[in-house]
């Protein structure tokens, strides 16, 4: 009784003095705003529990995949350093979508089979780098059977990018999305029956709380940062859906996966309060990213997985998606504004052109 009376009172005076705080808003926004804060605090909590409880089943066998061919994007450190220590462990080719593609010698020097590391520049930030990448991948390589699309950016002001599109969702979603459809006429020609190509978009339980802001996507009229963390994360997951069901129709030897890789220790978190005030809980309760990249490393080799596309994954196994996020209108429409938004028309997504 006293617990629960103990939490109330905190809660009821976080409430009032963020209200305070923030009193020039309309109350909308402020209730807005206080609702994902306590539904993010419970997706991370959620997430938490769920890494513990299925900590025997993030494991994982690598195959030997012979000199197959896959791009990552991100990778210079964080859970995509330990993705491609682990495909390049499998005996893969794996070329990195990075901001300073000269790192790339310090990296493949700490990584086992290290020289069949390579890199090229990509800036998530700019649709015109992306389609520098995706030509300089297609220039060198002609197969591509895994597709990573990992970087990633949490938090920050409001901002748009030179492509008049909100930075974490041009980051995490619409650059991903772009690249995605430019790499994929070189997925499908490399799939084979029984042996699809794969793109894996690493999601995230904070897709949740989320919803996409179908009228107002770039979120001019009211910035809530943690609301398009969740909105970029939730366009990930619902995209990784609703491909895989393009690509089954056209049958296309392509699958599409969405992961949450777990809580993990990493940079990720640098613009929160959690890691300022409290480092030693991340140290202690969070996953190493080596162990983050075990469920993406799963999404991209795990047989099994060959006739579940478009599955949401976490520790292994299904995670919990959103009910929003299986929502097939709610899909459809934002295939059609993410195609707006890189320039083209949706009948022609992923198609040579
Ligand atoms: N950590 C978690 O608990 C957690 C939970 C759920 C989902 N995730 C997801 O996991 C993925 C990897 O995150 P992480 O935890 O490894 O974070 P991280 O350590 O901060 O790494 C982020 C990576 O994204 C790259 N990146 C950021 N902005 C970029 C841009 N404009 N262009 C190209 N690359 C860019 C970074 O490259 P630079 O080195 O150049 O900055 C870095 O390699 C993200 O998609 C994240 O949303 C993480």
């Amino acid at each position: 009784m006293s617990f629960a009376v103990a939490t109330l009172v905190i809660l009821t005076t976080g409430a009032a003095v963020y209200w305070y705080m923030n009193r020039h808003k309309p109350l909308k926004y402020i209730l807005s705003e206080l609702r994902y804060t306590l539904d993010m605090q419970g997706a991370g909590a959620g997430g938490l529990i769920d890494d513990w409880v299925n900590l025997r089943r993030n494991k994982i066998v690598l195959p030997a995949a012979n000199r197959k061919i896959a791009v990552v994007t991100g990778g210079a450190r964080g859970i995509g350093t330990e993705v491609i220590r682990g495909l390049l462990k499998a005996n893969m080719t794996v070329i990195m979508g990075i901001r300073k593609p000269e790192l790339v010698k310090t990296l493949s020097e700490t990584m086992e089979n290290g020289e069949n590391l390579y890199a090229f520049q990509l800036d998530l930030q700019s649709l015109k780098s992306v389609k520098q990448f995706a030509q300089n991948v297609l220039k060198k390589y002609h197969e591509i059977h895994i597709l990573v699309n990992n970087a990633g950016i949490m938090f920050g002001d409001y901002k748009l990018t030179e492509d008049g599109i909100e930075t974490q969702l041009s980051v995490n979603h619409i650059s991903h999305f772009y690249l995605t459809h430019l790499l994929l006429p070189a997925l499908k020609t490399t799939g084979k029956v029984g042996e699809a190509s794969r793109v894996v978009n690493v999601t995230s339980c904070a897709h949740y709380p989320g919803k996409i802001y179908f009228e107002d996507i770039n979120m001019n009229e009211h910035y809530d940062t943690t609301a398009a963390y969740s909105q970029s994360k939730l366009a990930q997951l619902m995209t990784a859906r609703y491909i895989n069901k393009l690509l089954e129709e056209e049958g296309s030897p392509v699958k599409c996966y969405a992961v949450h890789p777990g809580i993990v220790n990493t940079d990720l978190f640098e613009k929160t309060l959690f890691r300022k005030f409290f480092p030693w809980v991340m140290r202690t309760f969070f996953k190493s990213p080596e162990k983050g990249a075990i469920s993406i490393l799963h999404a991209c080799f795990n047989k099994d997985l060959e006739n579940n596309g478009g599955l949401y994954i976490s520790n292994c196994i299904e995670g919990i998606s959103s009910r929003y996020s299986k929502n097939i209108e709610h899909q459809k429409k934002l295939f059609v504004i993410s195609c707006d938004l890189i320039g083209i028309d949706s009948n022609v997504y992923g198609k040579s052109v």
